[in-house]
Formats: C-alpha cells, sequence, structure tokens
C-alpha cells in the first residue's frame, strides 16, 4: 500500500521505517528540510536500535521523506504523528496537530476519491473526534463516513526497542467507528499480523485514545506502588526485590515493572500521566491514585539524597552520580530523575561530578557547570559519595572502583550495584 507519515519525530520515523519493512511504500511528511534529507540519504533522524538499519535499506526508495504535503494525495492512508507537548498545567498543546490537521485537509480537497486518517499521537480522549476529525472535513470539503474516514491507532513503543516493539506488539488497537477505516487498518497492518499472535483491539476512537493513557498511567501507578512499598520494606529492613519477586509470581500481579527505586522518567509516563490527570480535573473529577502516583515519584530522589544526608554531610564535596539517563540504553534525559537528584546535591552545595555512557551531552544542557567525566571510575576517585540513578549494566562489575573514593558511601537507586565489604552501601528500598 502507499502510505503517509505526517510527522518524522521519534514515532514517525520509527513507525515510517518499519511500515517500508513490512512491504509498503511510505512517504514520511515533515516541515523540516534537514531531517527529510537525511531520511532520503539513508540516516536515521533519532537513534534507536534497529532503525538506522532500516533507513539505510528503505530510505530513498521504498522510504522517500519529503517537506511536500501534495504528495499525500497520491498515498491511501496518512498517519499523524506529530508531537502533543505538555502545557504548564500538564494538559497536552494540539497546536501542532490542529495545524497538521489543517494543512492535510487542505492537501486532500484536491484529491479525488477517498482517505483514511489515522491518528498516531497520542491525545486525550474525544480529540480525534471533537478536534481533529471536524478540522479534516472542513479543510478538505470531503464528508466523514463518505469519502473521509477517521481512526485512531495508538502506540506503545519503548525507548531503545522501539523498532523491536512495532514489529512485535502484544497488542495493535484499532480505533475508529468507520468501517472502511477498520478495513484499510487491517491491510496496513497485515504484513505484520500474519507472522505474529498480537491481539488485534477493534474499539472506538475515545476508546483508543484511552488505551493509551490507560497503559502508561497502569504502569507508571504500578512502579509508584512498587516504590511505595518498597520504602516501606526500607523501614523494616525488608529486601523489597524479594518481596516484588514473589508478588510477581501471581498471575494478576505479572513479574515485570516491579523494580523499586528511584522513579520512572522519559518522555511518556510522566506526560502522559500529567495529561491524564489534567482531563479528569477538566471534568471536574480529582484522580487522586494518579496524584499520589506522580507524589510518590517526585518523593524517590528525596529519599535517595536523605539517605546520602545519613552518612555523610556532602557540603563542599566531590559527590559521584553514576547514571544520567532516564533508563539505561538511551541517551534520552527528559524527566530523568537524575535532574532532581542533581539539583538536590547542588541545593546542598556538593561538587558533583557526574558519568553516563551515552547521556552526558544531553545533561549538560540541563547543568552546563557540573563535572563530566568518561568513565564511572573517574566519578568516583576522591568522591565522598556517590548515587547511582540509572542501571546501566556496566555499573555492575563495578568493584576496586570504589576503594578510590574518600568517604565509599553508595547509594544505590537502581539496585545494580554488588553489596560489598568495604563500601557503606544503601539500596534505596532494600
Ligand atoms: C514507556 C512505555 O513502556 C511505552 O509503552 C510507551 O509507549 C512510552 O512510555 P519508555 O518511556 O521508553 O516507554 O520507558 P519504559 O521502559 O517503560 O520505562 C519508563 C520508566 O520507568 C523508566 O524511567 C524506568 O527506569 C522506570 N521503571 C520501569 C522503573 O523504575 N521500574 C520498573 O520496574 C520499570
Amino acid at each position: 500500500m502507499n502510505l503517509s507519515i505526517v510527522g518524522s519525530g521519534y514515532v514517525g520515523t520509527t513507525v515510517a521505517a518499519c511500515f517500508a519493512d513490512l512491504g509498503h511504500n511510505v512517504t514520511n511528511v515533515d516541515i523540516d528540510e534537514s531531517i527529510v534529507a537525511r531520511i532520503n540519504d539513508g540516516g536515521a533522524p533519532i537513534h534507536e536500535p534497529g532503525l538506522d538499519d532500516l533507513v539505510a535499506e528503505y530510505g530513498g526508495d521504498r522510504l522517500r521523506a519529503t517537506t511536500d504535503y501534495d504528495t499525500i494525495r497520491e498515498t491511501d492512508v496518512t498517519f499523524l504523528a506529530l508531537p502533543t507537548p505538555s502545557r504548564d498545567d500538564g494538559s497536552i498543546d494540539l497546536g501542532a496537530m490542529e495545524a497538521g490537521a489543517r494543512s492535510l485537509g487542505a492537501t486532500l480537497a484536491e484529491k479525488d476519491g477517498d482517505h483514511v486518517v489515522v491518528v498516531k499521537s497520542t491525545v486525550v480522549p474525544g480529540t480525534t473526534e471533537e478536534t481533529l476529525a471536524p478540522i479534516l472535513a472542513e479543510e478538505s470539503g470531503k464528508a466523514l463516513g463518505e469519502d473521509l474516514h477517521v481512526a485512531m491507532n495508538p502506540e506503545f513503543l519503548r525507548e531503545g526497542s522501539a523498532v523491536e516493539d512495532f514489529l512485535h506488539p502484544d497488542k495493535v488497537v484499532f480505533g475508529t467507528d468507520s468501517e472502511t477505516a477498520t478495513e484499510r487498518l487491517h491491510a496496513v497492518f497485515e504484513p505484520l499480523l500474519d507472522h505474529s499472535d498480537a491481539d488485534v483491539v477493534e474499539t472506538g476512537t475515545r476508546e483508543a485514545e484511552m488505551i493509551k493513557y490507560a497503559n502508561n498511567a497502569f504502569l507508571a501507578t504500578k512502579v509508584s506502588l512498587v516504590n511505595e512499598l518498597g520504602n516501606v520494606c526500607k523501614e523494616y529492613d525488608v529486601d523489597a526485590y524479594e518481596v516484588a519477586d514473589a508478588i510477581g509470581l501471581d498471575d494478576r500481579i505479572g513479574e515485570q515493572f516491579l523494580r523499586s527505586g528511584v522513579g520512572w522518567g522519559g518522555s511518556c509516563f510522566p506526560k502522559d500521566v500529567a495529561a491524564l490527570i489534567a482531563a479528569a480535573r477538566a471534568v471536574e473529577y480529582e484522580p487522586s491514585l494518579l496524584e499520589a502516583a506522580v507524589e510518590v515519584n517526585d518523593k524517590q530522589p528525596k529519599r535517595l539524597l536523605d539517605l546520602l544526608d545519613s552518612h555523610v554531610d556532602v557540603a563542599g564535596k566531590q559527590v559521584a552520580v553514576l547514571g544520567l539517563s532516564f533508563k539505561p540504553g538511551t541517551d534520552d534525559v527528559r524527566n530523568s530523575r537524575a535532574i532532581p537528584v542533581i539539583e538536590g546535591l547542588l541545593d546542598r552545595n556538593a561538587e558533583v561530578v557526574a558519568y553516563d555512557p551515552v547521556a552526558a551531552e544531553n545533561m549538560r544542557e540541563h547543568f552546563p557547570d557540573i563535572e563530566y567525566v568518561n568513565s564511572a571510575a573517574a566519578t568516583l576517585e576522591d568522591a565522598h559519595g556517590a548515587v547511582v540513578v540509572t542501571d546501566w549494566d556496566e555499573f555492575a562489575a563495578l568493584d576496586q572502583e570504589f576503594d578510590a573514593m574518600a568517604d565509599a558511601v553508595v547509594v544505590d537507586g537502581r539496585r545494580i550495584i554488588e553489596r560489598r565489604d568495604g563500601i557503606t552501601y544503601e539500596g534505596l528500598t532494600w
């Protein structure tokens, strides 16, 4: 099929390259000429395992990028993968989505025959139906349900495994009231579903929109719950990880997302939970459990620093920060727990020396004045304390490097360091 994807950010590029891999002809539309040129030259505009190979293989061929919306008329289905950033109150800003829908609608006004528009971006319930569909209909002059069909198809891609997650999903959600859109989505995903045991969920647009938020809110709240349980465990000298392993054996709980520690970050959980809270408040519902999930998440970096305080006064002293990205396997520092941890250390007048295998440059934008070094060993040397914020595998191998610390106090926010003789080790929840 001929597909177009509007937006070549994280989701748009991944989806476009994966659709090309499934055998479709894909046009990726973006306003940024440098990104467009890059994709056509076979280079991925974002770093994601497996994506470089796909863009190198199909870029400029089955996968074409352009700034020209008119090429969309040669396609059968358009996916809208534009950003929905947070406003100050947590609600999502639909500016880019509305502008994209307007341009797309204007382009479709010149197209003979029908067209299916699929919202891929994360939007609150009702957005597709009440905001985007009317814009598309008005601009295109097409009639909804006749020659214009609208659907919502959320993504569940994790950073660091987005290509793998796309090609091997556990579910694919088609949210639409239109039979034409459902049929076309089945045709788009057929090459994937033919080789997969993924469940296909056919539902309404509003349900599809909510499924995405519910998915992320559930997972974030699950982590906050294990963090809360972990905090209680710590006070009672109970190993929260042994408790988590045991409760995870109950199928109703499940073994994943039970790692307690310094909390969740990234581009999705914080933004999506905030948007859901804002959406609930907008209809005068106070989502107290979601608010508590955020509160617990905000508390974990403070608890980590309190533990450090209980062993060493860090004022004027060098403190090592191990890990800066919001999780291992990525250089993304958006909402990383390292940010409040470093802020807390700076409030205490500590001299922060940080190390991350890939994320230091990105963190430099937040904290240009702290010291960044090239190895975990270098950050530990002469430090009066170390805090572990990201569970990079390489930290598990650290051993005699701790001997070079001035005060070998290690507060581990991710249970990645081995407890050993010669260091004062504090696990955040164990
Ligand atoms: C998440 C969702 O998993 C994905 O489906 C959605 O589309 C986008 O948001 P991502 O942000 O890439 O993906 O990260 P994920 O691997 O889910 O981890 C999120 C955060 O939770 C990280 O900061 C991670 O360190 C933390 N986490 C996760 C825990 O603290 N404990 C756990 O047990 C699991």
